[in-house]
């Protein structure tokens, strides 16, 4: 692992979940923690890069020397992104972003009446990832994707629709894996192969991708 080789360069990191207002005090989001992004922007920092760690709510300690930008949603880590985009060198994707939000946030608490259901209308939030692959100048850009099934087919079906030039892909329905444990073994699905990074920590992972990503740019 070579301390400088990411050494003049700006790296974007996401991480952590999105929380998605329903009412005041009620929200939608996942199970996502933020070691792997924390861990990563650490790595990066390592590395010698200049690294924004834009970061969803977790219980994470801000990693030193790395900006950190806290965001609840998903259209305020979408606002944060694009601010962090000029001169960005890297963007990599590993928060993970609720999908879709409620239509409306409820003003005021949601009362339980005497309704036994309730309809809540979501909207699609906007793909952070895709649009920062779409920008030009062009960051090298790193998606995550977290599957349940047919992992290596989802993950590449990114790769090609978002035009992103790498994903890591994990397998979440492992337990010892993935959310929120400390350790993840990984696919990196790469334009024209792919390599499997067997289960090791978080940070060492973290280091692992940054020394490839850095002899892509290289
Ligand atoms: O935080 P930890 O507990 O350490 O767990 C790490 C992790 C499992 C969350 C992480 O390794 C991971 O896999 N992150 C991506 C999770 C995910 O939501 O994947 P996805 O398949 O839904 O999204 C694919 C990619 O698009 C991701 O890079 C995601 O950040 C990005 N995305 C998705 C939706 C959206 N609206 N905007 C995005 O940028």
């Amino acid at each position: 692992f070579d301390t400088g080789s990411l050494a003049g360069k700006r790296v974007v990191i996401t991480a952590g979940p999105t929380r998605e207002a329903l009412d005041p005090v009620r929200y939608i989001s996942n199970h996502s923690s933020g070691k792997m992004g924390y861990a990563l922007a650490e790595a990066a920092r390592e590395a010698g890069a200049t690294t924004v760690l834009i970061s969803g709510p977790t219980h994470l300690p801000s990693p030193e020397r790395v900006t950190l930008l806290p965001v609840v949603s998903a259209e305020e880590m979408y606002a944060a992104s694009l601010q962090a985009l000029p001169d960005c060198d890297v963007f990599i994707a590993t928060a993970a972003v609720a999908d879709y939000r409620p239509d409306q946030a409820a003003a005021q608490k949601i009362k339980k009446g005497e309704r036994d259901t309730l309809v809540i209308e979501l909207v699609k939030n906007p793909d952070i990832v895709a649009a920062m692959a779409a920008h030009t100048p062009k960051p090298f850009t790193v998606g995550f994707a977290a599957e349940t099934e047919r992992v290596i087919d989802y993950a590449r079906d990114k790769l090609e629709r978002k035009q992103l030039d790498l994903v890591v892909a994990n397998d979440v329905s492992r337990s010892d894996i993935g959310f929120n444990s400390d350790e993840n073994a990984v696919t990196l699905v790469w334009p024209q192969r792919e390599e499997n990074l067997s289960r090791r920590s978080k940070h060492q992972l973290a280091r692992d991708l940054v020394e490839r990503i850095a002899r892509q740019l290289a």
